[in-house]
């Protein structure tokens, strides 16, 4: 009989802490760093529904990976995952069949206000919300549906209201929204809730990625500290992705996420579900581990353990630092509709 939600180690000796689930790789969205419009146009064929998995394939994979490892958290995503009929039964199921207590989604935002009684309910603890200006006509352009910022706050709002934590982030480029920083941070220290810089990032093909266009975690501390003394604080746990700053004076924070910059490989802890079922053990895998197929040729529970200890152990994944070490980003990669944030 195997462990019960005990540590396996990768080649790095880093233990399986945290899934990160997409549900789906349609989004409302086009921003041109994840799903630009001209690849993810009118005739894009998204997956049909039974390419994806279904939420009893989604939840016993997820069962069986908090038999197999040390599974703590669970991150819900996309594309967006409220484009995902009926999501709130599907972490219902998640919530009662694992007793995991940390589930959060990654999500737009828009269709929060619909949705977040019935997700509390089922038992979503929080939701990061992107957002990347405080400028209606410039967000429009970076989410390519002219969708201005009001039904982004909306969002916050209601999840909020709903009893849910929620967090903000925004991707930073360089003559996109850099300008955006500043007034970004004012306003979400002012709302109380905590904002999170993300360095651009080289993650999939279709973004056209450039070194030119990231605004490094340093500079983006020189420019918030010039206006609001910044000191930095230790991290909350072991793994953490975002260095977080304290406003000096406050208990206000902010956070930078440096994957470009100042790598974090070393302690990752994060595996992805594909919404193919695919499990990549980095962002930036070029190749998956097949689940579904496992899922509907009737293997049985242990198999499937077996397979995922097994795909864990042989981990070496750390693409940040080695992209570091040799500038290399022309690896194919899978594009972040597919595989979450
Ligand atoms: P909490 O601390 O649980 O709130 O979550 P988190 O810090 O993991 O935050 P979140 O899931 O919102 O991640 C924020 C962003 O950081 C993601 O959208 C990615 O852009 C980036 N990110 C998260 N995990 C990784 C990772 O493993 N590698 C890299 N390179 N980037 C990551
Ligand atoms: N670089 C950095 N962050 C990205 N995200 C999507 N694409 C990129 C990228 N190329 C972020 C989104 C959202 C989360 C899903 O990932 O802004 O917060
Ligand atoms: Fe959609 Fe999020 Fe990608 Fe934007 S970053 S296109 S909101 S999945
Ligand atoms: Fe983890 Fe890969 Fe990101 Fe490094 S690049 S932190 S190994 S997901």
């Amino acid at each position: 009989m195997t462990n019960q939600n005990e540590a396996i180690f990768d080649y790095f000796k880093r233990p399986l802490k945290d899934l990160r689930i997409s549900v789906t790789d349609r989004c409302n969205f086009r921003c041109h760093y994840c799903m630009p419009a001209e690849i993810f146009g009118p005739d894009y064929q998204f997956l049909k529904k039974d390419e994806i998995l279904s939420f009893e394939e989604l939840n016993r994979l997820v069962m069986l990976f908090h038999r197999a490892t040390s599974l703590q958290k669970l991150r819900i995503t996309g594309g967006e995952p409220l484009m995902r009929k009926d999501l709130p039964e599907l972490i219902a199921k998640l919530s009662q069949s694992t007793g995991i207590e940390d589930i959060a989604m990654t999500t737009n935002g828009v269709l929060l206000p619909r949705h977040a009684k019935a997700l509390k309910e089922a038992g979503l603890k929080r939701v990061t919300v992107s957002l990347d200006s405080l400028d209606s006509e410039k967000f429009g352009r970076i989410n390519g549906k002219g969708i201005g910022i009001e039904p982004v706050l909306k969002g916050m709002q209601a999840a909020s209201d709903a009893g849910l934590g929620v967090k903000v982030n925004m991707v930073v480029q360089k003559g996109v929204n850099d300008s955006d920083i500043v007034p970004m941070a004012k306003f979400f220290r002012e709302k109380g809730y905590m904002l999170r810089f993300i360095e651009y990032m080289d993650v999939g093909t279709s973004n056209g990625w450039k070194y030119d266009e990231v605004i490094t975690k340093q500079e983006i501390i020189e420019r918030l500290h010039a206006e609001m003394p910044l000191e930095a604080l230790e991290p909350a746990y072991t793994g953490e992705v975002a260095s977080r700053f304290k406003y000096i004076g406050s208990d206000d924070e902010v956070g930078v996420i440096s994957s470009v910059s100042d790598a974090f490989c070393h302690s990752c802890t994060r595996a992805r579900l594909s919404v193919e079922g695919s499990l990549y053990t980095c962002l930036f895998a070029t190749k998956g581990h097949d689940f579904k197929s496992l899922l509907r040729d009737g293997h049985s529970d242990e198999e499937i353990i077996q397979e995922i200890q097994q795909s864990w152990n042989k981990r070496d994944d750390r693409y940040s630092v080695e992209r570091s070490l040799d500038g290399n980003n022309n690896r194919p990669k899978i594009e972040m509709s597919h595989i979450g944030g």
